[in-house]
């Protein structure tokens, strides 16, 4: 089960591995309507979904349930919670916390049935971008991570100025594919960690570079504009990515979340990983954004490693990966923040 932003999701799997039911229903067109997600409205759309959805999947064979707690929208997120533990309860089934960003590096294993770790992940949604180095199913080293806005974010808030709806990512992907991507320059932000990334400087520059040529009269293709940009954003996420996996001796490489669906970034780490000698791993669209199968397949792997939550389970609206050495130490998230 999946409900920590604007999709309401649904999922049986098997194994981990094997897709048997995936439903999403999806409340852009309403956020459209306000430019961005309003909680309260994502919160009370979710309860709405919920019961559709259920009657869409077979519940008879299930042996667990599964249900992201966290990061995310405290109200969105409690509806999904609330709703997994009265149906573990109801059911008597064992109840599974899944961490959001842990359950879009799952979509990776849905999609490659042969990809095992140790392998790095770049996650990169509406709210996070990570380096990740999987060492372990469900154990995580962070290589690097934004220092401040998330890609998708970046990509949404520049849409905006190119009167582009909410969510932007998509259709600035589109436009991007007709425009000449050395159109426009645009700065490539410094960042202290390695593999750190930062996209609130670009993003910021592209914007008033933007209201800079409209103040001068002169126009903005935004086809040309929307194609330099999503080159800036690719360039930064490839180059580090493919570094992070060079220097710490990866041999496999994979992406996930929202942004993966980006055709340039998915187009470019091909060709760069392959050419780095990497084995690239790159799911469908529709397992990038938001869903409940991932959330089913890291489910599967946290059940196996003997994780099950109590039915006084909160949602934690800032939760992070748990990293290797907080596991190793017997700490949860909490000490970790
Ligand atoms: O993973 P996701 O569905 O939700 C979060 O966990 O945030 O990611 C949504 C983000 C949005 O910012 C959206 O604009 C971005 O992913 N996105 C894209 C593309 N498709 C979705 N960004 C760039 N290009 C795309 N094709
Ligand atoms: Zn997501």
């Amino acid at each position: 089960m999946e409900s920590s932003c604007d999709e309401t999701a649904v999922a049986i799997v098997r194994d981990g591995r094997e897709v048997l039911a995936n439903c999403v229903a999806s409340q852009i067109d309403t956020h459209a309507l306000y430019g961005g997600v309003v909680p309260e409205i994502a919160s009370r759309m979710h309860v709405e979904a919920i019961d559709p959805l259920l009657d869409a999947v077979c519940l008879d064979d299930i042996d667990a349930v599964a249900v992201t707690y966290g990061p995310g929208l405290v109200g969105a997120l409690l509806t999904g919670v609330s709703w997994a533990k009265a149906l573990a309860y109801a059911m008597d089934k064992p109840l599974i916390p899944v961490n959001h960003i842990e359950g879009h590096v799952s979509a990776d294993y849905i999609a490659h049935p042969d990809l095992e770790p140790p392998f790095v992940c770049l996650v990169a949604s509406g709210g996070h971008s990570h380096i990740l180095n999987v060492t372990h199913y469900g154990e995580y080293e962070l290589l690097g991570q934004t220092m401040d806005d998330a890609a998708g974010e970046a990509f949404d808030k520049v849409a905006r100025v190119l009167d582009i709806p909410y969510p932007g990512g998509p259709l600035l992907d589109k436009l991007a594919d007709e425009g000449d991507d050395h159109a426009y320059t645009f700065p490539h932000p410094h960042t202290q960690g390695k593999y750190d990334f930062s996209f609130s400087g670009l993003k910021t520059a592209v914007i008033n570079q933007a209201h800079n040529l409209r103040q001068q009269g002169v126009p903005i293709d935004a086809k040309d504009f929307a194609a330099s940009f999503r080159r800036s954003v690719v360039d930064m996420l490839v180059t580090k990515t493919v570094a992070a996996c060079l220097d710490t001796g990866a041999k496999r490489v994979a992406i996930a979340g929202g942004v993966a669906a980006n055709s340039l970034l998915r187009r470019d780490l091909q060709r760069r990983g392959e050419a780095a000698g990497l084995e690239v791993y790159i799911p469908p669209k529709n397992l990038c954004t938001d869903n409940a199968a991932m959330i089913g397949s890291a489910g599967f792997y946290t059940l196996m490693a003997g994780r099950v939550a109590d039915l006084d389970l909160n949602a934690v609206p800032a939760l992070r990966v748990l990293m290797k050495e907080f596991r190793e130490q017997g700490t949860g998230n909490r000490e970790q923040e």
